[in-house]
């Protein structure tokens, strides 16, 4: 398999790296932005740097290579490259630290074309499909001491079998598709991130079993659009081998719930408009998904909601909440909202503060809309002044914030199972774990309990965590 070989490719590569810094304790940096889906590219990143001979450090200073993984989906990610790359000219004239720069906006020309002509120091720049061949970037920049930028149009194919390390060894990340077909108009996604393909349904099972057995509790199953799993495969008739009984994204929750030492499967995004019976029918009857959906709404506005080609209705989505509270017992929801997109008037933003009211999510993800190069969106004329924008931001902040605290009040008293997940950051006497709804409960207790599945009484709230009590052991 074309694949294969191109792994093998790599994997001659690293240990080339291997050799040329043996014995050098060289040192690397990773900065990385956006979403999980990010994250469990970087951990990819790590698993081949530190293959070949490179150790972590979070000092960026004392880096021999400082690597950025990038995300595009808002404007603040640039501003940060940006100034990172600032900080960093002098420390590469000085130490002649690599810099290399990946992920989305590196699949912006107009990015790219800023790179080379502001900071031409940078060593190596790749994309989101030529990730894997990233050992093989590097191995170039070491030895001929030429620029490299490998960079794809087109989408990349799926590589299986790439190092990976991990970021923690509780919960882990398992990508099951790339891209994204939706072309909602203010995001850059499926522009940068190219089609939707699946991975096999072997692979994800084989992936999830391993971290099984190295111990791993939680699962999130991770794409820009989920429950479109094997959507496309099955439409353009593309070939995929059905394993397990999994031809779908329902099938695949079932099979995952049935692999033992995994206790908890979370996914994200799911869009509303594929929220399928059989997938609502998988949650409410596989034990080991957590009962905390994230349903992205990004408005509660029918009109706005069309322009966003988001393909669901005000009344589409409150009804889908509705059907989802019938079906799935306990479920709580988490949503993603955008405000000021493109001609939203004061009362169209009103409608989302209304679904907000009714629908009471456990988390909501608040983004100011932000305008992206290439996108309808930013074409659009009645762009909102950003006082404007600012201001409905801070008003669905404090109604969300107000959510929050009712909210955590009908916490207190009751008995919640959390996953240990180790110290608390603030305080290393107190441990901290979250709920299937994802609280963070913070409590005191012996770090034997770390990475176990606990029952705790919630005794008080405050914004952002819940404290808990460990139950006293009742005689017996
Ligand atoms: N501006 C603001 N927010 C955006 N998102 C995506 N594109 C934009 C944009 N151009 C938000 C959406 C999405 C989340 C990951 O980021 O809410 O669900
Ligand atoms: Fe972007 Fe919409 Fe695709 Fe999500 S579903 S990645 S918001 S285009």
């Amino acid at each position: 398999m074309e694949t294969a070989r191109e792994i093998k490719k790599q994997e001659q590569y690293i240990e080339k790296v291997q050799e040329i810094n043996r014995g050098k304790k060289l040192k690397y940096n990773i900065l990385t932005m956006g979403c999980q889906l990010n994250e469990n590219d970087s951990e990819k990143l790590c698993g081949m740097l530190e293959k070949m001979g490179y150790i972590k450090t979070e000092d960026f200073k004392n880096a021999d290579l400082n690597l950025f993984n990038t995300c595009c989906v808002r404007e603040n990610a640039e501003d940060k490259l940006f100034g990172k790359l600032g900080e960093l000219k002098r420390i590469k004239e000085e130490k002649g630290t690599i810099v290399a720069i990946g992920g989305c906006m590196m699949q912006e020309k107009h990015i790219t074309d800023k790179i080379k002509e502001s900071y031409p120091f940078v060593d190596i720049i790749f994309g989101t499909h030529t990730l894997h061949k990233f050992p093989e970037d590097l191995y170039k920049a070491l030895v001929e001491k030429r620029k490299q930028e490998d960079i794809l149009d087109i989408d990349g194919e799926i590589y299986e079998g790439l190092p990976i390390k991990r970021n923690s060894n509780i919960k882990a990340s398992v990508t099951i598709m790339n891209g994204c077909n939706n072309f909602c108009t203010y995001c850059i996604v499926p522009y940068v991130r190219g089609r939707e393909r699946s991975r096999e349904p072997r692979e994800i099972i084989k992936e999830v079993k391993e971290l099984a057995k190295q111990g791993y509790k939680e699962i999130t199953l991770l794409g820009q659009n989920v429950n479109s799993y094997l959507r496309v495969e099955k439409e353009k008739g593309k070939k995929f081998e059905e394993y397990q009984g999994v031809n779908s994204f329902a099938t695949l929750l079932k099979a995952i719930n049935k692999i033992e030492g995994i206790e908890r499967i979370r996914f994200v995004s799911p869009h509303p408009k594929d929220f399928t019976d059989d997938v609502i029918d998988a949650i409410a009857e596989s034990d080991k998904v957590c009962k905390l959906i994230h349903l992205p709404l990004q408005s509660g506005n029918t009109k706005v909601l069309k322009e966003m080609n988001r393909k669901y209705t005000k009344e589409q989505y409150l009804n889908l909440v509705e059907k989802m509270k019938t079906k799935i017992p306990n479920l709580t929801l988490s949503t993603d909202i955008i405000v000021g997109f493109p001609g939203e008037t004061d009362e169209e933003f009103e409608d989302t503060l209304d679904v907000v009211k009714r629908v009471k999510f456990e988390q909501v993800y608040m983004f100011i809309y932000s305008r992206r190069v290439g996108t309808p969106g930013d074409k659009m004329e009645n762009q909102i002044p950003e006082d404007i924008k600012h201001k409905r931001f801070n008003k669905l902040k404090e109604l969300v914030e107000s959510q929050i605290e009712e909210n955590n009040q009908k916490y207190i008293g009751t008995v919640q199972k959390v996953l240990v997940e180790g110290t608390s950051k603030n305080n290393e006497n107190m441990l901290t774990g979250r709920t299937d709804s994802n609280k963070v409960v913070i409590f005191e207790g012996d770090t034997s309990l770390i990475n176990k599945i606990i029952d705790l009484e919630i005794v008080s709230e405050h914004i952002w965590y819940l404290k808990g009590k460990i139950l006293n052991k009742e005689c017996e």
